[in-house]
């Protein structure tokens, strides 16, 4: 790869940019396993690339402008920035109980966020792409949109199934529809601008359709960012919320950071929200002189007996719930690998337990507890060394390749999927030799050895997914320091366990569950 040097004195100049970003979410919601489910995928891969020695920056944060949440703070006696401040809190709080590491937290009521909205919007006035009109149409108030009757013939909205509401208002209107032509370049241009394809296909089938133009300013709140050159209205929230990932790159306020993070973004964003980010959000940006963003990857819904989850249908979880049964690292894992991106996927709580038994308890748990307590009675808890030839480097080097494409490609299930190639494989390999008989067999020393190395190639390449886990096996086979601190590729080359180390048995990592 590009720069990747051996010695991280050497490394530290030529890191390279990362920036990854979740949506921002409303804090007319709790936070549920749904929200956690797009903020688990985008921190397992921000760790990914600081193994790697990437300069990562991982960007989260609350929504909190609008109509919706105007109302929904009305509606328990508060002001809208009480309400935001409570509910940005309580996202705060689940991705500190869920381990998350963003390097900063962007709540759209702040400061730094307005002045970057102003001076992004003004870059589009004064390029000529925003003008005042009148426009009357059928609004829902849960998407913060519009809809056309071809959208929505019966007058309901076609996610939230509630009626839509009329709008009739004199706004500033972004000229949208002039950007048809050049997003339709841009995609030519990029073919991976969009992931999966499928979701590229759906961003495009909204362009080809027609682009109408936007209404983004509002006369009829006042909970929004002030409109610089006209104080009645305010920025619609859409328009607003999405300048977070500039303003958090230092648009408006470091120009250099933000020339050096920009070219790099890559947006995470649930399949509902797809024509903001690929259709609208592009054009923003060109229409501000700006790039648009490097990649959008899209995921579909976690289901909650056949559905989404939402406020109206009180079908939440919420992450603690499941945290107190099965703890934050299987919660994380459970996520990452059962839930594959792209598609919708099905919630079950039987399921979790299940995958839990299986990959956990029975394959990464037993391969440790066996061969620690191996160690143990065999070699007096000293770990042997591996052997350069075992037949287990090669699956290591084969898993390393195919587990490393895919956090590249942000497929978190398919590089656990790799990875547990190399924890079954290593399982059976002990089954075959059985360094645990009796009589001690001449190969045993080596067999430990190569399973010793197994678990400090697992504990680096399950660390973005189970931090604390892969810590826990770090120490327990002796190594010092910790697996976030070692630096790919070079650690995940076959021969780094050294031997002679003390290998702690201990509690099991993860007791069986009952499947009821
Ligand atoms: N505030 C907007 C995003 C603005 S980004 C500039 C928003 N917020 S949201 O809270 O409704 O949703 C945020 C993200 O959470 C979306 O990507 C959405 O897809 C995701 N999820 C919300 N419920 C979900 C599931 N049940 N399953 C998976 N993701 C879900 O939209």
């Amino acid at each position: 790869m590009q720069g990747r040097g051996t010695g991280s004195v050497a490394w530290a100049a030529v890191a390279r940019p990362f920036y990854i970003t979740t949506p921002i979410y409303y804090v007319n919601d709790a936070p549920h396993i749904g929200h956690a489910y797009t903020t688990v995928n985008c921190d397992a891969v921000a760790r990914w690339h600081r193994l790697l020695g990437d300069d990562v920056f991982f960007l989260t944060g609350t929504d909190e402008h609008g109509l919706k949440i105007q109302r929904a703070a009305e509606a328990v006696g508060l002001t809208p920035l009480e309400m935001a401040d409570r509910t940005s809190e309580r996202f705060v709080e689940a991705w500190r109980e869920l381990d998350i590491s963003n390097d900063d937290f962007i709540r759209t009521s702040e400061p730094r966020h307005y002045t970057a909205v102003q001076e992004f919007l003004g870059r589009i006035r004064d390029n000529g792409h925003i003008e005042l009109d009148s426009y009357e149409g059928m609004y829902c108030v849960s998407c913060e949109d519009y809809y056309t009757e071809a959208q929505a013939p019966d007058g309901m909205c076609p996610i939230h199934h509630r009626p839509l509401e009329t709008l009739a208002e004199e706004n500033y209107f972004f000229r949208l529809s002039r950007f048809e032509q050049p997003l339709l370049d841009w995609y030519e241009a990029h073919p991976d601008f969009v992931q999966p394809v499928t979701k590229r296909n759906e961003a495009l089938g909204f362009i080809k359709q027609g682009l109408q133009d936007i209404s983004i300013t509002r006369t009829s709140i006042d909970w929004g960012v002030p409109v610089p050159w006209d104080d009645r209205h305010v920025f619609y929230v859409w328009y607003d919320a999405l300048i977070n990932y500039a303003t958090a790159a230092g648009f408006g306020t470091d120009p250099e950071r933000f020339e050096r993070l920009w070219p790099v973004v890559q947006h995470v964003i649930g399949k509902e929200i797809i024509r903001f980010h690929c259709v609208w959000w592009p054009a923003m940006l060109m229409a501000a002189g700006l790039e648009p963003p490097k990649e959008v990857h899209v995921h579909g819904w976690l289901l909650v007996g056949g559905e989404k989850m939402s406020k109206t249908k009180l079908n939440h979880i919420a992450p603690s719930e499941l945290v107190a049964d099965f703890g934050v690292d299987p919660y994380r894992y459970h996520f990452l690998r059962d839930v594959a991106f792209g598609n919708d996927g099905d919630f079950s709580y039987e399921g979790m337990v299940q995958r839990y038994n299986t990959d956990l308890a029975n394959n990464l748990g037993n391969l440790l507890s066996r061969v620690a307590t191996v160690v143990g009675k065999k070699s007096g808890g000293v770990g042997p060394a591996p052997s350069p030839d075992s037949p287990l480097a090669a699956v290591a080097a084969a898993v390393y390749a195919d587990a490393a494409d895919a956090w590249e490609r942000i497929v978190p299930s398919e590089a656990l999927e790799a990875t547990w190639r190399l924890i079954r494989e290593t399982n059976a390999h002990l089954e075959v030799n059985e360094p645990w008989k009796a009589e001690p067999g001449p190969e045993d020393d080596a067999v430990l050895g190569d399973a010793l190395e197994v678990l400090r190639i697992v504990a680096i390449l399950a660390s973005p997914a189970m931090p604390a886990t892969a810590r826990e096996i770090w120490s327990r086979i002796g190594l010092p320091g910790a697996p976030e601190d070692q630096r790919l590729p070079e650690a995940a080359v076959w021969g780094g366990y050294p031997g002679g180390l003390p290998v702690e048995k201990g509690d099991p990592l993860f007791p069986r569950m009952n499947p009821s």
